[in-house]
């Protein structure tokens, strides 16, 4: 796709779209009315974000000795949020309009406002008192400080003492459990400790389709390490994360890495990179690298009483271990496959006469994150034909997510592979009954090739290195 098309206003719709349209997302309570800013995975989706979560767990835990993973509750002692900063700090500057009860973020409004310097304000707006409503130049209220954590109640009663709070991180899970995991584990610094699960924030502004959500998932990697290695090891997991999202086939174009400002850093972190991905909606975050210095494990020693200091045999030294922290989103990253691999043919590739020649899509998604891997196609409904398709599936299903559709001609059936990024199409024809052989099709250079049915799931096996 060129890259005048990414921008398009109308490409999100389109996404938006054929995900709901080919089962990967649907709105959250459509028949209700739908819930802002919730969204289900139907079954192509949820098998897009298994891979996505999969493939980050693969990386950081199953090829890296020096990780480990966990599983912590969401539910959480509420003095952890004491501790981390959440209860004081997690916050956002909300305004409210005053004439048609919108709300915003004061600081999106103040940089929107900004933006459209210098063809049309006389001078910058120095602060968002100086605003008005962006829907109807209403006034707008003083801003004000709104907590984004979700309160609930544990137990029966519901008072303040009862009053708990959905985990707006995964991290600090990982923080509260270091000495359990580095003493069961034996492990010595530098260690990670990885966990993929979900957050909750009650955020003001939600949107962007699944970009911005309430209820989302979080693949968080915490790398404990010596406060004197600190900068190199925020150096190489930067490195490392780049890579990842390249490896899986994001266009390179399409990233980048965006130093934060001082006035921009969380209230933990020293220093704080995002990744950021060009969305049709622009340049987004998809995740962060943060050097949080000692900040999470002293606050914990404060706020509980427990000691983390570490004993490092080999430097001869102790102290409280600083953390290099790489966070990413796996909803923000599933988004991102898709609206990469998102690929429009104008007049097609598989319609044969100019008549029926028409716009096709193709999903180039990695091979890895591609909900189905091969689909098992019989030319006809013939029982001969079915009965061995449906037999290659039994052998090939084990391995692999696949499908098999008998329905309409074999290019329209080509085609919706195609738009839900199935990489290999493997047709039953008349001569399989007599050569014991199929025609295997590769999504992206359609190349044909006969392989012969005992050697069907070898062949897939050697191309998809999953
Ligand atoms: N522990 C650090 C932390 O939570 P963050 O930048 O606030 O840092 C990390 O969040 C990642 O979580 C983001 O880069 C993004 O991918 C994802 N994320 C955060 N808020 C989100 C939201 N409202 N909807 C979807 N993903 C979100």
């Amino acid at each position: 796709m060129s890259k005048a098309k990414k921008s398009e206003p109308e490409l999100m719709d389109k996404i938006i779209s054929l995900a709901k349209r080919r089962g990967f997302i649907f709105p959250s309570s459509e028949i209700y009315g739908g819930l802002n800013s919730c969204y289900d995975y139907g079954p192509l989706g949820v098998e897009l974000k298994n891979n996505v979560k999969r493939l980050w767990w693969k990386t950081m835990v199953q090829e890296n000795a020096d990780i480990v993973g966990l599983d912590s509750s969401i539910l959480m002692h509420p003095k952890i949020w004491e501790a981390s900063g959440h209860i004081a700090s997690f916050t956002d500057p909300l305004v409210d309009c005053k004439k048609c009860r919108k709300r915003f973020r004061a600081d999106h409004l103040l940089e929107a406002a900004r933006a459209l310097k210098p063809q049309y304000l006389k001078e910058e707006p120095k602060d968002v008192s100086e605003l008005k409503c962006p829907e109807c130049a209403g006034d707008l209220t003083a801003k004000r400080d709104f907590n984004l954590m979700f309160k609930t109640f544990m137990g029966a009663v519901e008072d303040t003492a009862s009053q708990i709070y959905l985990r707006p991180e995964t991290a600090q899970g990982i923080y509260v459990n270091f000495e359990n995991v580095q003493q069961s584990m034996r492990k010595k610094i530098p260690f990670g400790i990885a966990q993929i699960g979900k957050a909750f924030r009650n955020e003001i502004t939600p949107g962007n389709y699944t970009f911005r959500t309430r209820e989302f998932e979080q693949m968080e990697m915490q790398w404990f390490v010596n406060p004197k290695e600190a900068d190199h090891w925020f150096e190489v997991w930067k490195e490392r994360r780049k890579n990842w999202y390249l490896a899986l086939g994001i266009k390179a174009d399409n990233l980048r890495f965006r130093p934060h400002a001082k006035d921009e850093l969380a209230h933990y972190a020293k220093a704080a990179f995002d990744v950021e991905y060009n969305f049709p909606f622009g340049w987004k975050e998809l995740g962060g690298i943060h050097n949080r210095g000692d900040w999470d494990l002293s606050r914990h020693t404060k706020f509980s009483g427990h000691d983390f200091t570490y004993r490092d045999e080999a430097a001869g030294e102790s102290f409280i271990p600083w953390i290099i922290e790489t966070s990413a989103g796996a909803d923000r990253a599933a988004l991102a496959f898709l609206c990469d691999a998102y690929t429009e043919i104008d007049g097609g590739r598989t319609t044969t006469t100019e008549s029926n020649k028409e716009m096709e899509v193709v999903l180039r998604l990695h091979p890895a994150l591609a909900p189905i891997k091969a689909a098992v196609l019989p030319l006809s409904k013939k029982p001969e034909l079915t009965k061995v398709a449906e037999d290659l599936l039994v052998k090939l299903s084990p391995h692999f997510m696949t499908a098999y559709d008998e329905v309409s001609s074999i290019g329209r059936r080509y085609r919706r592979q195609d738009e839900i990024g199935t990489p290999y199409c493997i047709t039953v024809d008349f001569e399989t009954l007599q050569d014991q052989a199929v025609t295997v099709r590769d999504r992206d250079t359609m190349k044909q090739e006969r392989i012969s049915l005992a050697e069907v799931a070898k062949y897939l096996q050697d191309k998809l290195v999953l």
